[in-house]
């Protein structure tokens, strides 16, 4: 009898924490799945302190407790100030690599200028980065801030393929430039780098060379200084079509009103032969 109430008491603590963990969304949803839950900002805004039940469970972290990212909640809340949320707890490695990166640096400059882990995942949307739906609007996030490279890329080989729905094998924006340790050119440490670019090709060109690792990926056929080869190639091609078009057009319109003219005499006096064919009748 004793042994068996030690077995269940035990039992009980052991599920307790589960209890509690499968509880608590629930708990802090009862609040915060308020749509009219806001908080007043020192500079005079608000802010919703709304969390949609469907899109956190649906996302990565959709059977976590909240506390496991927000650890600063205590039992006073919401009187106490629970402080920014860490992801570095659980991703070590990618935040490791995340503040070696220029992003990084530049977030510290300018936060609105520069993406830290919640731009590039959300917050509580998170999706599995491997997924199609993340892929595509991946790298449209890059293209917010980074334009042209964005265009250049779709303009070139591995994006017109990407673009036409080929996503399996092809190089997405990160699988060159890495996803969190993205570094300028100029940086020896940078998969772009003169020193390193061919072994970022050769990942899946097993036969490339350091002649093939030059190949314009950013080909920019607008810009002289970007790809001056691919500029004035281009620059012709547009001249010859111009020109062509340029002379058949005007000529072919010139031929139409001529020969609508002609037709027109000819219906005005529909006697009026050509002396040759006059001259043979008589
Ligand atoms: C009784 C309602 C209530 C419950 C339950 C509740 N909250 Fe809150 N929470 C609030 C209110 C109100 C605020 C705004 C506090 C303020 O104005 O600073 C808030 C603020 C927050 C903030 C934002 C803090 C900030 O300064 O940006 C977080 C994060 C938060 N709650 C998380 C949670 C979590 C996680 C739980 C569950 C463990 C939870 N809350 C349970 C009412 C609640
Ligand atoms: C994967 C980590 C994670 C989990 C799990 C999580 N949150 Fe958050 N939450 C964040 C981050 C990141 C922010 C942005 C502010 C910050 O950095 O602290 C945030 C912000 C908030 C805010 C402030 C308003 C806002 O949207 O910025 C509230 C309220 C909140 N969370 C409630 C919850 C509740 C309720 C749950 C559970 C249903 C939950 N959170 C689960 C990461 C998480
Ligand atoms: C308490 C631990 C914890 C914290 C804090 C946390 N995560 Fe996660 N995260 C997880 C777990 C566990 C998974 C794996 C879920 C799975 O594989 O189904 C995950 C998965 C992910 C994934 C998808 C991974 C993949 O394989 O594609 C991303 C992206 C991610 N988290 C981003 C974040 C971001 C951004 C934050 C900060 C806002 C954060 N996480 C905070 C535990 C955490
Ligand atoms: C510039 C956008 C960007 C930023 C900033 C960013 N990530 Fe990512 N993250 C990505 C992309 C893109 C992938 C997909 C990589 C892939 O599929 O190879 C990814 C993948 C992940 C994964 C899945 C595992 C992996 O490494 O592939 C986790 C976990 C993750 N990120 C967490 C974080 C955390 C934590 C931060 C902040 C320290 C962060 N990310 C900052 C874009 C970003
Ligand atoms: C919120 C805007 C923003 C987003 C989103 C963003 N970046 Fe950046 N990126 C920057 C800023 C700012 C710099 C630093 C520019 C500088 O200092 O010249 C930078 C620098 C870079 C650099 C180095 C080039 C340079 O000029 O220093 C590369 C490569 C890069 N980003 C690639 C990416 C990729 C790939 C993604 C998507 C996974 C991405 N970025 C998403 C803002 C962004
Ligand atoms: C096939 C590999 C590959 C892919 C895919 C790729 N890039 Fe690049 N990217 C490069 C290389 C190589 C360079 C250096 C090119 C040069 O010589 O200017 C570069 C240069 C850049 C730079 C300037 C770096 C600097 O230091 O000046 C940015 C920003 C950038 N890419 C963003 C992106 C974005 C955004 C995407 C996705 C839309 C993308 N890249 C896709 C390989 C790639
Ligand atoms: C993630 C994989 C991946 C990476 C990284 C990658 N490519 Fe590709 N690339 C492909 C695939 C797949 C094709 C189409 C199949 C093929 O022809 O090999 C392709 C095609 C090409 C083509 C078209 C001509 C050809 O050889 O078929 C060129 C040029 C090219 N890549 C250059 C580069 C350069 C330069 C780099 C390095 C900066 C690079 N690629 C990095 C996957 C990649």
């Amino acid at each position: 009898m004793k042994i068996r109430g030690i077995f269940y008491s035990s039992l009980l603590t052991l599920l307790l924490p589960l209890a509690v963990w499968a509880q608590e969304p629930a708990d802090c949803l009862s609040c915060h799945g308020d749509k009219e839950l806001k908080k007043d900002l020192a500079d005079g805004k608000t802010q919703t302190l709304f969390v949609e039940q469907k899109d956190y469970l649906q996302s990565v972290h959709g059977n976590l407790s909240c506390t496991s990212c927000h650890t600063g909640i205590t039992a006073s809340h919401p009187q106490d100030q629970p402080g920014k949320v860490d992801c570095g707890i659980c991703h070590a490695q990618e935040t490791e690599a995340y503040k070696k990166s220029i992003h990084a640096q530049a977030f510290e400059a300018d936060p609105s200028a520069s993406p830290d882990c919640l731009r590039c995942h959300g917050t509580h949307q998170v999706q599995k980065s491997g997924s199609e739906k993340y892929k595509k609007t991946a790298v449209d996030q890059c293209g917010e801030c980074h334009a042209d490279y964005r265009r250049t890329y779709f303009d070139t080989y591995h994006g017109k393929v990407v673009s036409l729905g080929e996503t399996k094998d092809m190089p997405l924006c990160w699988d060159c430039h890495s996803a969190h340790e993205i570094l300028p050119m100029a940086d020896p440490q940078s998969n772009i780098s003169k020193e390193r670019v061919l072994a970022t090709c050769l990942y899946c060109h097993p036969d490339a060379n350091t002649k093939f690792a030059q190949y314009n990926v950013h080909s920019d056929k607008y810009s002289y200084k970007n790809d001056p080869i691919s500029f004035w190639t281009y620059f012709v091609m547009v001249l010859i079509v111009f020109f062509a078009f340029g002379l058949w057009v005007p000529h072919t319109i010139l031929w139409f009103i001529r020969d609508w003219l002609e037709n027109r005499k000819k219906k005005k006096n529909p006697e009026t032969k050509p002396p040759a064919e006059s001259g043979g009748g008589a």
